[in-house]
């Protein structure tokens, strides 16, 4: 949604970078063990998720709402040489291509909707990896809309 894109290159262009260093650890730790081929990485944010694919050897396609924070992220990659296709696109309604990816990311982004598209996009054999605060983590909330944002197993099956 517009807010989204308003909110996110306001804290992007701030110098506010969430997630801005080393990608995900529970990526790195699973990679060796995922089925090749393309990769999916929404709301990338500052791609270091979609990077690390990338230098991995997928073909990874990245989204993100904000085309700040994909200008930083693009930037960050081609200074390593890594080739990554961007795609700015509001989440909310994004279609991604059915069968498609052998790895599907979500990281620290929770969109409850958006479940079921990447789900379909998954190709046989492929994998959903969805890392994001629980309703169980020790952090206390300090909004009622950061209670909203943490996920509460088994609250979504495929
Ligand atoms: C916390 S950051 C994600 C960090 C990244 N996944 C990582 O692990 O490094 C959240 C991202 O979601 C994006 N975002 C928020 N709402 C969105 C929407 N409706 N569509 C697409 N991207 C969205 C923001 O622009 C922001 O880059």
């Amino acid at each position: 949604m517009r807010a989204d894109r308003t909110k996110w290159d306001r804290r992007y262009k701030s110098g506010d970078r969430p997630h801005d260093g080393p990608p995900s650890e529970f990526l790195t730790r699973w990679l060796p063990y995922l089925p090749r081929g393309r990769g999916l990485d929404v709301a990338t944010g500052l791609g270091r998720n979609a990077v690390l694919l990338a230098e991995a050897g997928y073909r990874v396609d990245a989204v993100d709402i904000s085309s700040v924070g994909l200008g930083l992220a693009g930037a960050r990659a081609a200074a390593r040489g890594t080739r990554i296709r961007w795609i700015e696109a509001d989440l909310d309604s994004w279609v991604p291509p059915a069968d498609r990816y052998a790895v599907v990311v979500m990281a620290f982004y929770l969109n409850r909707k958006l479940m079921p598209r990447l789900l379909a996009a998954v190709r046989p054999g492929g994998v959903m990896i969805v890392e994001t605060h629980l309703r169980a983590d020790r952090e206390p909330c300090r909004s009622r809309s950061c209670v909203a944002w943490r996920f509460r197993p088994p609250e979504w099956r495929p």
